[in-house]
């Protein structure tokens, strides 16, 4: 016979909600984790020793506080005066897929990377306020890892989002690569900043079945809280002729990502920091929303176009895909027949 669950109650009613129970239990559990003697390929080998004394910025300018610092950012995150300030720190690392960073080698052995990703990740934990969000962009052969380091670290995570973009190569081998994980963790789910209002989206039931109910809602009429797969216009990856691109730089991410993120999960006053600054999508956006922001980038070449970006081009996309649907169906009773 089936078992009974105990617990029966739903966030949402009906549909694929998470029931209130699961939630319930995945944080009780955040605490054990945190207590649990788990170890990982990284711990053998030695954390980076940071160097002392407060860094100073590369680029700076004001209205507001806009800060960029080139170097390591294992060296330069646990030395900055901000520490337990940061409201959203936003982090998409080198994979350790070989790409050619201008000075840095990002192929490291295995259990290497891992010791970089836990160093880094801690910096950034030093950083984060009470009210904080910790997002990580990655791709699957290192999720897990980050996954199990911060549980360890008594975060909560939130959501285990998916960027799915449509652009990878045919390949024979294995089916074709589509996503990135775009990890959401905090330090208190009571007291994390959370606005849903500024990304709302229109919601299927809307759009596609013209359902009556979701129009009759007192709040969030014919609107959700966008699901946790991301995709769409305005989120495939930048390439090619796409404006938001910025020629020196690879693996830039789509101003839209970080727009959901900054809005959802940052205030006006908010502190939002990168530790991979790249071409500078997290400050481009930070700034456009009037966040103060602090991101490190190990290389100067790249730091300095990105400041042009940052503080000069700005976004190109603002505000563009915010509550736009991105259905899969056409409207029903909408599609035209041949026959
Ligand atoms: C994946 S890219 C970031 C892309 C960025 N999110 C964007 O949208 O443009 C990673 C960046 O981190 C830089 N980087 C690599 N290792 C670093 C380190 N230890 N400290 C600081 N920056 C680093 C690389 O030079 C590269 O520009």
């Amino acid at each position: 016979m089936a078992e009974r669950k105990r617990t029966t109650g739903f966030d949402r009613p009906g549909g694929y909600a998470l029931p209130a129970g699961a939630t319930i239990v995945q944080r009780r559990a955040a605490a054990e984790v945190a207590k649990a003697d788990i170890r990982l390929m990284g711990d053998r080998v030695p954390s980076h020793a940071a160097r002392a004394g407060e860094p100073t910025p590369a680029h700076k300018a004001g209205s507001p506080d806009t800060r960029l610092y080139v170097g390591d950012c294992r060296d330069v995150l646990p030395r900055l005066p901000d520490q337990g300030q940061a409201d959203l720190i936003f982090a998409d690392p080198p994979f350790n897929w070989e790409v050619p960073y201008e000075g840095w080698k990002d192929g490291m052995p295995r259990d290497a990377y891992e010791r970089f990703t836990f160093d880094w990740l801690d910096g950034c934990l030093g950083l984060l306020s009470p009210r904080g969000s910790l997002w990580v962009n990655i791709p699957d052969d290192t999720a897990a890892e980050i996954v199990m380091h911060l549980k360890r670290r008594g975060l909560v995570m939130m959501n285990w989002c998916v960027w799915h973009f449509r652009f990878g190569q045919n390949r024979r081998t294995s089916f074709i690569m589509s996503k990135v994980h775009a990890l959401y963790f905090v330090r208190d789910p009571a007291q994390r900043i959370w606005n849903p209002d500024p990304i709302l989206e229109p919601s299927d039931r809307a759009t596609i079945y013209g359902d009556a109910r979701t129009m009759a809602k007192a709040r969030d009429r014919g609107m959700r809280v966008p699901m946790d797969v991301w995709y769409g216009p305005y989120w495939g990856r930048v390439q090619g002729n796409n404006t938001e691109r910025r020629r020196h730089h690879h693996n830039q991410l789509p101003e839209a990502y970080l727009e959901r993120v900054v809005l959802a999960c940052s205030n006006p006053e908010s502190l939002v920091v990168d530790p991979f600054c790249g071409s500078g999508t997290t400050q481009t956006v930070a700034r456009a929303y009037g966040r103060r922001s602090i991101s490190v980038e190990q290389s100067k070449t790249n730091a300095k176009h990105a400041w042009e970006r940052i503080t000069g081009i700005g976004m190109v996309h603002k505000g563009q895909a915010l509550g736009t649907a991105n259905p899969i169906h056409a409207k029903r009773g909408s599609r035209t027949s041949s026959k």
